[in-house]
């Protein structure tokens, strides 16, 4: 490739991403605490006090200024917001907007996620995202949210993969609430499709103008001998159904991690010589560029597109760059055909908690020490900072 060819647009953003649960600690009032504390789901451990980034979200943020990056993406934690229904916490608020202001202070646009798959306790209680009810109650927070916060948010993303908490929640029984039914799992999917699309609405009458959209968990989905069908079903749920209830928003939030094969019976195991990571899907960095171009041709380009999640969960540093130099020369594909990427959010700023798999995957640029909570940059982090500041694909 050329020097020319190594660059990216002038003003595409660069960052990074976490979510409350996975790092703040503490966060007992929503339905994934009670999920790693009840023995019989498959979590490996609880969240416990995850990287302490409640207390030490100021060292968080002079990070985010070392590295020099233009985003931090971070979800704003429901349960604590809005303790029980209709009690709202202005201390919380408070907090994440002193979060905000120090990240502008430094040049880094906040990007809120509303809902990063936890669910206030008392709003499972009664359903959760079973219930077409919650799409209005939810839309009702992000509304106030964006009321209180639009003035110190540069973005909003309202649900964080809609897809993923469907699909593992009320089909594979690996989130709350554990269930294992496909009708529901589909209703649910509906649920969340009005929920996203009221929420936009929400949002924009409290902050006009504050871009907002949509984050999908994207997979390249391959068909493999008489898979085509099972290709095409898994498409449309837990993709299509998605994407096309993006029309009209100011991005589409792409998320992609790795590809699935898909034969006659089902999903097929790794492919001889392809390395397993230790999520058990395959290293597969070229996932991200047939992603964005899939998400490009489904929405008809109508919406530009955003990557808010790439990334690797692996305890080998050198594996973690290659995994993102990969990545990125497949943005730079699209970007040369034409699509509208507008960044690479990179997932993530720290090790965190991995949801079922507990600590054990390293998604971080940044390692957290599990005892002492100290934090130490990898050497990815200073190689994706360099990126960062050239714009560029360049170094080693
Ligand atoms: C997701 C979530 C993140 C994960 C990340 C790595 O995509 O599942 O947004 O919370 O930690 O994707 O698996």
């Amino acid at each position: 490739m050329t020097r020319e060819q190594l660059d990216f647009p002038e003003g595409f953003l660069w960052g990074t991403a976490t979510a409350a649960h996975q790092i703040e600690g503490g966060n007992w009032n929503n339905d994934w605490w009670a999920w790693e504390h009840d023995p019989a789901s498959p979590c490996a451990e609880p969240s416990g006090d995850a990287c302490d980034s409640w207390n030490r979200w100021e060292e968080d943020v002079a990070l985010l200024g070392d590295l020099g990056l233009g985003t931090y993406r971070f979800s704003a934690e429901w349960s604590r917001i809005e303790p029980e229904d209709g009690e709202w916490s202005t201390a919380t608020v408070d907090h994440y907007r002193r979060q905000c202001e120090a990240l502008l202070a430094r040049g880094i646009e906040p990007a809120v996620t509303c809902h990063h798959f936890t669910t206030p306790r008392w709003l499972a209680a009664r359903g959760g995202w079973e219930d077409p009810a919650s799409a209005d109650r939810f839309a009702a927070f992000c509304g106030r949210l964006a009321g209180e916060l639009g003035d110190v948010v540069r973005r909003v993303c309202t649900i964080n993969e809609p897809n993923i908490v469907a699909t593992m929640g009320w089909l594979l029984g690996v989130f709350p609430p554990g269930k294992s039914d496909h009708d529901l799992r589909l209703r649910v999917n509906d649920v969340f499709v009005d929920a996203h699309r009221k929420a936009v609405d929400a949002i924009r009458g409290a902050a006009p103008g504050l871009p907002v959209g949509l984050t999908l968990s994207m997979t390249e989905y391959q068909a493999v001998e008489g898979g085509e069908s099972r290709r095409e079903r898994m498409l449309r749920e837990m993709e299509d159904v998605f994407l096309e209830a993006t029309d009209g928003d100011d991005f589409v939030g792409v998320q992609v991690y790795s590809r699935m094969r898909l034969g006659p019976k089902g999903i097929l195991p790794a492919e001889a010589g392809v390395p397993v990571l230790d999520m058990g899907y395959e290293y597969w960095p070229q996932a991200l560029e047939a992603c964005l171009r899939r998400a490009w041709s489904v929405t008809g380009g109508r919406v530009p597109l955003l990557v808010t999640e790439n990334g690797i969960g692996t305890t080998d540093d050198t594996q973690r760059i290659r995994f993102v130099r990969e990545a990125l020369e497949g943005v730079l594909r699209c970007l040369a055909d034409g699509l509208d990427v507008r960044g690479y959010v990179y997932w993530s700023l720290l090790d965190n908690f991995e949801w079922a798999f507990g600590y054990r995957p390293r998604f971080g640029l940044v390692a957290v020490d599990r005892q002492t909570f100290a934090r130490e940059p990898k050497p990815s982090a200073a190689w994706f900072a360099s990126v960062a500041r050239a714009n560029a694909l360049v170094g080693s």
